[in-house]
Parts: C-alpha cells; sequence; structure tokens
C-alpha cells in the first residue's frame, strides 16, 4: 500500500491531487502537507491526515516522511513564473534549496519522487512550435531557471543514488478549486470567473499568443499515472512533455462566448507575463509520454468550457 506524502497541498494543484489520491489510494494513507499560514480548509482537512511541512526544511520533512512511513513524495511547493521575477532569492530557495532537501529524505528513507517541470523550463532559443522531448532549454526567467536545474537534479539524484524521481512539464492549468497566484497561464483561468460572474475580462495576454494548456483532471491524471508506471518502460524520466490544448485569448473568449453569449473581453497587455509567454512554446509534441507510459487527455477547449461554467457557477452560486 501506498503512503503518500504532497508538499504543498494548499496549492492550486495540490489541494486537488491530495483529494484524488485520497479517492484512489484511501483517505489515511495521504498526508496533506502545508506550510503556516496555507493551513488546509474544509473536505481537505476533514479527509485525511495533515502536517506542517516547510521545503526549505529538510529536518522537518524527514520527521514527517518517518512518522507516516511515506513512500512517495509529490513536491509541489514552487512560485510561479511572475512572481518568481519579483523574488528570484525566494523561487530558488523553494524550488532547489527546497528540493535538495526533498532528494536527500528520498534518498534515505527510499522514497519515490515526483516534482512538476514547466512549459516554462522553455525559452525563445526553443523550437515554439510541436516543442521536442528532448530539445534547447535556455530560459531567460527565474522560473524557468529552476524548472531546468529541477530536471537536472532529480534525473542526476536518478543516475548516482537509484531515487525514483519521474516529471511532467506542465502546461499552464485551468481549474476551478484553488486559484493560480503569479502565474503567466492564470488569464485562462481568471477568463472563466469572469464570464460566470458577468463581468468584461481585462486580458493581459495578446491576441495570437499560443500557449500549452490542460484541464486539472488531466493533469492529475498525468502525475499519477506517471508515477504508476512501468520503470522498465521509461527512457525519459525528468520531464515528460504532455499537452491537450494549445489556444490563444481570442479562441478561448469564443469558446466561452458560445455559452455566454453577452461575455466581453478588452486587452490591456502587460508587459512582463506577455514577454514570459512570448518565450514559452505554442505547443509540445508530447510523442514520448504517450509512447513510453500511455499519456491520454480526456479533455478539449470546448469539453473542458462546458464543465468549467458548470463548476464554477455551482461554486460562485450563479
Ligand atoms: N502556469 C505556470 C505559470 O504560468 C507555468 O507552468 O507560471
Amino acid at each position: 500500500m501506498k503512503h503518500i506524502l504532497i508538499i504543498g497541498a494548499t496549492g492550486q494543484i495540490g489541494s486537488e491531487l491530495t483529494m484524488e489520491l485520497r479517492r484512489r489510494y484511501g483517505n489515511t494513507n495521504v498526508v496533506a502537507g502545508y506550510i503556516q499560514g496555507a493551513e488546509p480548509k474544509g473536505e481537505l482537512k476533514e479527509s485525511g491526515p495533515s502536517a506542517v511541512v516547510d521545503v526549505t526544511n529538510g529536518e522537518m520533512i524527514e520527521s514527517v516522511v518517518k512518522e507516516h512511513h511515506i513512500d512517495t513524495i509529490y513536491n509541489l511547493a514552487a512560485l510561479l513564473s511572475v512572481v518568481a521575477e519579483s523574488k528570484p532569492k525566494l523561487a530558488w530557495k523553494i524550488g532547489i534549496d527546497g528540493l535538495w532537501n526533498v532528494l536527500e529524505v528520498a534518498r534515505e528513507q527510499g522514497c519515490a519522487v515526483f516534482t512538476p517541470s514547466s512549459i516554462g523550463s522553455f525559452g525563445a532559443s526553443t523550437p515554439h512550435t510541436l516543442t521536442p522531448q528532448d530539445t534547447v532549454q535556455r530560459p531567460r526567467t527565474m522560473y524557468g531557471v529552476t524548472k531546468v536545474t529541477t530536471e537536472l537534479l532529480s534525473d542526476y539524484y536518478f543516475n548516482k543514488y537509484g531515487v525514483d524521481t519521474r516529471a511532467v512539464r506542465f502546461p499552464g492549468i485551468i481549474s476551478n478549486v484553488t486559484p493560480p497566484g503569479g502565474g503567466t497561464t492564470d488569464y485562462a483561468v481568471d477568463i472563466y470567473y469572469s464570464a460566470v460572474k458577468g463581468e468584461k475580462f481585462v486580458c493581459p495576454i495578446k491576441e495570437g499568443t499560443l500557449m500549452d494548456m490542460m484541464y486539472m483532471p488531466d493533469a492529475l491524471n498525468a502525475a499519477i499515472m506517471l508515477m504508476e508506471a512501468d520503470p522498465t518502460r521509461l527512457i525519459h524520466r525528468n520531464a515528460f512533455n504532455i499537452a491537450s490544448m494549445s489556444f490563444d485569448p481570442e479562441t478561448i473568449y469564443h469558446a466561452i462566448k458560445k455559452h455566454v453569449p453577452a461575455f466581453e473581453m478588452v486587452y490591456d497587455i502587460d508587459p512582463l507575463k506577455q514577454r514570459i509567454a512570448d518565450s514559452w512554446p505554442d505547443s509540445l509534441d508530447d510523442t514520448c509520454a504517450r509512447e513510453e507510459w500511455g499519456w491520454k487527455p480526456a479533455y478539449d477547449l470546448e469539453s473542458m468550457t462546458v464543465d468549467m461554467l458548470e463548476k464554477l457557477r455551482e461554486k460562485l452560486k450563479k
């Protein structure tokens, strides 16, 4: 039986991944790790164990891992791309010093580790269309620098110490439970909230800017599927390209407008977000993930839009 620790369990991905892992592996086997000030609430708190786990504190990670007999760690602690530009040192401390702590505990305690990378690990010199699995990774954002380092350090611990590290490169994740904070792709979440609230959406990203995106249920499935995959089939480890949809602001706007005809959008471009978005791929080639562990997304823009609008109408009582 698996005993799982999620570090960053109250964040955008963590809050939903924790619940999905509890559904699959049993509530008591999945520990929600959080930092003070970001305590779990509601169902996340009530449905299973939780513990304070600050990724920058190796001893704290070790004691929780030992106490709960943890064999798998999902390490989701990170600052997103925009906020990392204003706090580069903190982004490194959480993303890389924190990862080092996690990997050391994993090496000593025999844990498997999932630490996501991102489309942000690519940069302007990467081929932008159908970006290959193995290609140029020279990002100029601190977020990107930490994500490339995450991939390298995770592979290093696998090759040198045999730690079972695996990861995907997440696209922008669209979700309706916990909002993202400080990312370049956040607009694709915010636009749904505006549509459901009946507000005009002010888009910070230019028309024509393509970025890879994914609906949360597919993102959760990718992480769990990869950690369950037969290791003998894995040629790559850190980290796999995964893809399900790629669109620009006009395309998502029209997908929503089909269901909310009065919905309006105007542009007010954020130069930092635009610069970051321009440096990222337009679309990823995820052939390796499909071949090595059977990756296949379930949602496209239309089916995601229908589900997002329904879930947000319930949530916001609209
Ligand atoms: N969603 C992230 C960001 O925008 C990218 O992985 O920073």
